[in-house]
């Protein structure tokens, strides 16, 4: 059933579809896999590797992460992920949760932006380290209310850019994030488009990620799907761990934001 939501869009590019009203078969196989797979999520590895990441002196200062400040003073771990994005005085700027290891990875461990920056988006470095501690880091909300920074004017500036970021039409399809993800019931081919304008929603964007990619053995973060994102409505991309991609997290979380984090999960 093709609904007349989107009927440009849907005649310049064949393969967004409004989504049939029937649950599609293929998604619900995918479904009952995951299911079976949450139980033992091999992103439980990633974490447990992140957590040595974390501990282990490394990098050229070899020092251990462990004094990595994620907003709840340093070396506290436990919930800070729930509350990213949010502002870091130090480095006066919004930061996301993958934005401030890189930071602590400089920082604390000397190691250089060029370096880590070098193919964090590519599917040829399989899980690089920041993923890793990522997963880590996000393991340790499980349970956790996402609660983002919204109070700082920094962060309400975040959310406005943000915001505008998600609505920007531009390239060759004219496509903005909201051609895709801003009305409901929309697919492209089985993968449903979930409309992050709306709380619920919302919580897609955020839940599950860093998650662990079944088709592909690994584990990526919200950056990585951001960058893809990015790659499908033919822009640019983004530049690893920078202040528009915190400003998209931010706008995703805040919708979501009140909304229970389960953790690291499963992806097709
Ligand atoms: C051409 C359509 C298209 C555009 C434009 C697009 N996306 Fe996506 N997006 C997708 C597809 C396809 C998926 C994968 C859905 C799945 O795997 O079930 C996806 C998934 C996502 C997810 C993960 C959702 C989940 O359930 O895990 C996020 C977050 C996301 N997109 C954000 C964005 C943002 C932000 C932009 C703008 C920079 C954007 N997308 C632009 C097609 C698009």
């Amino acid at each position: 059933m093709r609904v007349a939501l989107v009927v440009g869009l849907v005649a310049a590019v064949p393969w967004l579809q409004a989504a049939a009203q029937s649950v599609d078969p293929t998604a619900a196989e995918f479904d009952k896999f995951r299911a079976v797979l949450e139980k033992d999520n091999p992103a439980e590895l990633f974490e447990a590797k992140g957590e040595h990441l974390w501990r282990t002196p490394g990098g050229p200062k070899k020092a251990s992460l462990e004094k990595c400040d994620l907003g709840l003073g340093p070396g506290m771990v436990k919930g800070a992920y729930a509350q990213m994005p949010r502002y870091f005085a130090d480095v006066d700027r919004v930061m996301d949760a993958e934005a401030r290891i890189v930071h602590c990875m400089i920082s604390l461990q000397g190691f250089s932006y060029a370096e880590l920056a070098k193919a964090p988006f590519s599917n040829e470095v399989r899980t690089p380290d920041p993923v890793s501690l990522v997963a880590y880091v996000a393991g340790q909300s499980r349970g956790e209310k996402l609660a983002p920074g919204r109070s700082h004017p920094k962060e309400l500036a975040a959310y406005n850019n943000g915001k505008a970021v998600f609505f920007y039409r531009a390239g060759s399809f004219d496509f903005s994030c909201a051609s895709c993800h801003g009305v409901d019931n929309q697919r492209i081919r089985t993968q449903p488009l979930p409309n992050f304008t709306k709380p619920d929603q919302a919580l897609a964007a955020v839940q599950g990620w860093p998650g662990y990619r079944m088709t592909g053995g690994v584990v990526h973060s919200l950056q990585w799907r951001l960058n893809d994102c990015f790659r499908q409505q033919r822009f640019p991309r983004p530049e690893y761990a920078s202040e528009t991609l915190s400003a998209l997290m931010t706008y995703l979380t805040v919708n979501a934001s009140g909304q229970v984090y389960k953790g690291p999960g499963i992806k097709r």
